[in-house]
């Protein structure tokens, strides 16, 4: 399997809860490298342009305002197969539907607040990647 670099958020919910070190940990000990991470405080626009592809949807309004209520930890992360790999390690979206041990089964509180996010494709890596990172900050 090839290395691939994928993009994370530690969503408002998990860290308003102190959760941000445990999910890292976790992110740590399935065999993510951390390539890249910073704590950033999103405004409303910047989740809107970073969930642009949502943006017909009935919850984009509530995901937007979410997002933007208190600071994320932004990631990226790699791994051997990373995209499918991450998406694996978090969980269904909605916490009860996770599978046991998953991030969002342990960390999640609701199908909105579900404590992280992560790419769904490559082009959706390199974009979310890109909306938050600059070459030399990819270590
Ligand atoms: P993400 O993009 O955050 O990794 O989550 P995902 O792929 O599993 O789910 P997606 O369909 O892309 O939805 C993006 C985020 O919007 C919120 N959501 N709320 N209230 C609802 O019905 C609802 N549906 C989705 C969640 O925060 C979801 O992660
Ligand atoms: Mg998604």
């Amino acid at each position: 399997m090839s290395t691939e670099t994928t993009f994370a958020i530690i969503k408002p919910d998990a860290v308003e809860k102190n959760l941000a070190g445990a999910i890292l940990a976790h992110i740590e000990k399935a065999g993510f490298v951390v390539r890249g991470a910073k704590r950033v405080h999103l405004s409303k626009k910047q989740a809107e342009g970073f969930y642009a592809e949502h943006r017909e949807r009935g919850f984009f309004g509530e995901l937007t305002t979410f997002m933007s209520r208190g600071p994320v930890y932004v990631l990226a992360l790699e791994a051997p197969g990373a995209i499918a790999k991450w998406r694996e390690t978090m969980g269904a979206t909605d916490p009860a539907q996770a599978a046991d041990g998953t991030i969002r089964k342990l960390f999640g509180a609701s199908k909105g607040e579900n404590a992280t996010h992560g790419s769904d494709s490559p082009a959706a890596a390199a974009r979310e990647i890109s909306y938050f990172f600059g070459a030399f900050e990819l270590i």
